[in-house]
């Protein structure tokens, strides 16, 4: 069976707390619910992480390597995170870079990613629907 993780940064464990108007009213444990219904409907196994600790993300990271894909969503990190990006670069696994609001509609700061570069692909601005058609893309 094929195995993705599901990676999310700081912040990401207040959702449903955290300013619902940018990140919608679904805390991470429901997401992740409707992420894993979807990955059995595909076959997919999966591997739930949140932390917000910049190491420990590395950390995820590295051990997802040798998996069939990433779903990152680095929230803040992913403006600044020179670390991060290298962790992308260093594995084998595709990652496809997640963000709940569209980044480019937002803060100059915000528009700058660090990973984009060393990911198969982002997903911006389609609320938590980005964490499943990142799955469905790495599923296929
Ligand atoms: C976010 C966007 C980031 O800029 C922000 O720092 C987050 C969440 C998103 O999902 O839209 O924490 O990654």
């Amino acid at each position: 069976m094929r195995h993705i993780w599901v990676i999310n940064g700081p912040n990401l464990n207040m959702l449903g707390q955290r300013e619902p108007d940018k990140y919608g009213d679904q805390d991470l444990e429901s997401i992740e619910l409707q992420i894993e219904q979807k990955a059995q409907d595909l076959d997919v196994g999966c591997t739930f992480f949140q932390s917000n600790i910049e190491g420990e993300l590395v950390g995820a990271i590295q051990d997802a390597s040798e998996s069939d894909g990433v779903i990152l969503n680095a929230g803040a990190y992913t403006h600044y995170s020179i670390a991060i990006r290298d962790a992308i670069s260093a594995i084998k696994a595709p990652v496809v870079e997640v963000h709940i609001s569209n980044v480019f509609a937002r803060e100059d700061f915000r528009q700058v990613s660090m990973i984009a570069a060393v990911c198969r692909g982002t997903i911006s601005g389609f609320g938590v629907m980005g964490y499943i058609l990142a799955l469905t893309a790495l599923a296929s």
